[in-house]
């Protein structure tokens, strides 16, 4: 295969440059030379590798006469995979699964790979590991993996060459910054390569009809490609995380063309590799003996599932002349404004106190629902006074001091009387028609009311 001719392309403008230089010669900015395949169409062709089929020609047709069935999907195995993708995996769609490294992107998809394999053609290909490490793995996971292909190789083009006669109907990468193209020059790992190497596997994906899995490593500083700049060219994506010093990981979709995003899988990773965590409310709640101050129990949902966890606030005498605002697993600036209505409309003044925050368990809460418990959970810390036993609350806090509902209502009450609470405070719009049995529905309109009800 002759030599493919790149050029260097803008990112600002755009502007092409047969050699690299340290500054665009069109727009003046820095940096912004990135290597790429030259081609007919234009250099971004490559960057948005095409589903239609390049060089096909496209016609238009009605909407209505695309035959267009549901998407036939198979279960990994791992039904907490599964739900993140929204009900198993698509035949033909390509999920980029993006996480620290060590966090447990190969151990959970070997786990599903080999689950996979048992009854499609599955191949694991590893640009990391040496295939003993790969064996010694699955093994050691006790993994069925008598019909689990495997390659170790790191060229894209050998890889489809190699796979285009066995077309895989599922296929791991591990991982992206791994490969590279023989087309460009750059180092694997580098912005371009990630992308044209991700958008030669897409590609052949949507050609095939093989599902891909393509791993992605982030780093903290982005120094090397992390995987943001293929969100774009693939189906699902999903992040894999971890707190350090956890047993609990979590696989959130951020984005999914297949299912609803924000849903959450629940592992726990043990000795025997990734064990699935089906009751996760259970592990979210840290058992107190007895109530303690500033813990409070919020019922959030993620994509399908209610869940149950401790926000913990920690209130101290600031000796700061700007005192700190905290918040680990939930938006900081919510956190100043909360303070602010709890201020204006409870009472209650934080301005010389340092206020910190936390969700247990590495959660982290992006509803307003959390606002109710936060603000609880804040004020019990300040008066170091507990809220009454068994309580759980949910509820958003608005401007005016007011408090409004959130979806899915009774379904929240629901997942608390599950799990033993015996009261729930609540928006008043969200009161559950009938009574839900085993739990006392507290409903308030207004904040004060709220702080009355719980700080008694
Ligand atoms: P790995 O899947 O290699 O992470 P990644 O591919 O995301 O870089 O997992 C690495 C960590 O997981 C490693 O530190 C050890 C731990 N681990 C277990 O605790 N139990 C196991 O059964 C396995 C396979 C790994
Ligand atoms: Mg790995």
């Amino acid at each position: 295969m002759g030599r493919v001719k790149t050029l260097f392309v803008c990112r600002e403008c755009g502007a092409r440059f047969p050699k690299w230089a340290g500054q665009c010669g069109d727009c003046g900015a820095w940096n912004t030379l990135e290597e790429a395949v030259a081609t007919r169409q234009g250099p971004a062709a490559s960057r948005f590798a095409g589903y239609a089929g390049e060089g096909a020609a496209a016609a238009i047709q009605p909407l209505s006469r695309v035959a267009a069935g549901e998407a036939e999907r198979v279960a990994s195995g791992l039904p907490e995979l599964d739900r993140v993708l929204g009900g198993g995996l698509v035949q033909g769609s390509v999920v980029l699964i993006g996480g620290d490294p060590g966090v447990g992107k190969s151990t959970l998809l070997i786990q599903a790979l080999a689950s996979l394999s048992e009854s499609l053609s599955a191949l694991y290909v590893s640009g990391e590991e040496s295939a003993e490490q790969i064996a010694l793995r699955a093994r050691r996971l006790e993994l069925p993996t008598e019909r689990l292909q495997l390659l170790t190789e790191t060229c894209v083009e050998r890889i489809l060459a190699l796979v285009e006669k066995r077309r895989p109907r599922v296929m791991v990468m591990d991982s992206i910054q791994t490969f590279y193209s023989e087309a460009l020059s750059s180092a694997p790992g580098s912005v371009s390569q990630v992308r044209e190497s991700a958008a030669r596997l897409v590609r052949f994906a949507k050609e095939s009809g093989t599902s891909l899995f393509l791993v992605g490593h982030v780093t903290k500083e982005g120094a090397l490609a992390g995987p943001r700049v293929l969100e774009h060219m693939v189906d699902t994506v999903l992040y894999f995380e971890g707190e350090a010093g956890s047993q609990i990981r979590l696989v959130r979709a951020i984005k999914n063309r297949f299912g609803a995003v924000n849903e959450l899988g629940v592992f726990a990773m043990t000795d025997k590799g990734l064990k699935q965590v089906s009751n996760p409310s259970a592990i979210f709640l840290s058992r107190h003996q007895g109530a303690v101050a500033g813990s409070a129990i919020l019922v959030t949902r993620e994509g399908t599932r209610p869940l149950l966890v401790e926000v913990q606030a920690l209130v101290d005498q600031s000796p700061l002349g700007n005192p700190r605002r905290v918040a680990l697993g939930l938006e900081q600036n919510r956190l100043a404004m909360l303070l602010a209505v709890l201020h204006r409309h409870g009472g209650v003044g934080m301005y010389d106190q340092d206020v910190f925050l936390n969700v247990v368990g590495g959660v982290r809460v992006t509803e307003t629902a959390a606002d109710l418990p936060v603000l609880l959970a804040v004020l019990s810390s300040f008066r170091d006074r507990p809220l009454p036993e068994g309580t759980a609350a949910f509820g958003e806090v608005g401007l005016a001091g007011e408090i409004r509902p959130v979806p899915s209502g009774e379904e929240r009450v629901r997942e608390a009387a599950k799990h033993g609470f015996r009261r729930i405070l609540l928006p008043a719009a969200n009161k559950p028609r009938r009574a839900v049995k085993g739990i006392e529905a507290i409903p308030v309109k207004r904040l004060s009311e709220a702080l009355r009800r719980m700080m008694e």
